[in-house]
């Protein structure tokens, strides 16, 4: 796997009715999401190869995925980002638990990972207050990918480990469907138009190309069906 040699250099640009540029030798695997009693787990994929710069494919059409073979311009891909571009404190609501709080900006990629053997993220910060259900909760928030869900103590303190960056390409056999981009590790994202998103410590890209919030998956790979 390539080293990443310097920070400043990772970056993904959106390239308009394109791909995904990705640059600053970023690492790239796949990622299965695998259901395991009444929790999930992400399992490896098949290995990726690593590249410096890579493209990778927005409109879900290629005949080369997860990279973009040019496709996108013979079904006249439109790509338009409709994304708020605020920040997710701004975006999210706040939820208040027992003990800890939740910050939610209803986000979805479908990961289900807020589903756990104790019930979801949200009940469990209702009864935080006991500590394995806090410990849940935290756990279940920090493995939704998205970035939906963020959970923080009560003086505002984020409860989630920092990812390194890193590029995620998430296949949900238990659906049918291929899934996301997971984004991690504060990678800045810019937009078609020179503007970038708030970098985060993850966050979710469509690559079906049918996403309401592109550049953001809204869990329309479900509904689609969509398989690379
Ligand atoms: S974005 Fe280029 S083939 Fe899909």
């Amino acid at each position: 796997m390539s080293k990443i040699t310097d920070k400043n250099k990772i970056k993904i640009k959106i390239i308009k009715n394109g791909p995904y540029c990705v640059f600053g030798s970023v690492p790239l695997t796949e990622k299965i999401i695998t259901p395991v009693g009444k929790h999930y787990e992400y399992r490896d994929g098949r290995k990726l190869p690593q590249k410096e710069v890579y493209s990778l494919c927005r409109c879900g059409k290629s005949k080369t995925p997860p990279f973009c073979d040019g496709y996108h311009d013979q079904i006249d891909f439109d790509g338009r980002e409709t994304a708020s571009k605020l920040k997710y404190a701004t975006r999210a609501d706040l939820l208040a638990g027992e003990k800890i709080d939740l910050m939610d900006d209803h986000r979805c990629a479908f990961l289900r990972f807020c589903h756990t053997e104790k019930g979801k993220t949200w009940d469990l910060i209702e009864r935080s207050d006991k500590l394995e259900e806090r410990k849940l909760a935290i756990k279940s928030a920090e493995e939704c990918l998205a970035g939906r869900l963020t959970a923080v103590s009560k003086e505002g303190r984020k409860l989630e480990k920092e990812f390194k960056p890193a590029v995620e390409i998430l296949q949900d056999p238990e659906k049918e469907v291929s899934s996301a981009i997971i984004v991690k590790g504060k990678i800045k994202v810019e937009g078609a138009d020179g503007k970038t998103y708030e970098p985060r410590n993850t966050l979710a890209l469509c690559r079906c190309g049918e996403s309401d919030n592109k550049p953001f998956c809204d869990c329309s790979h479900v509904h689609t069906g969509f398989k690379e």
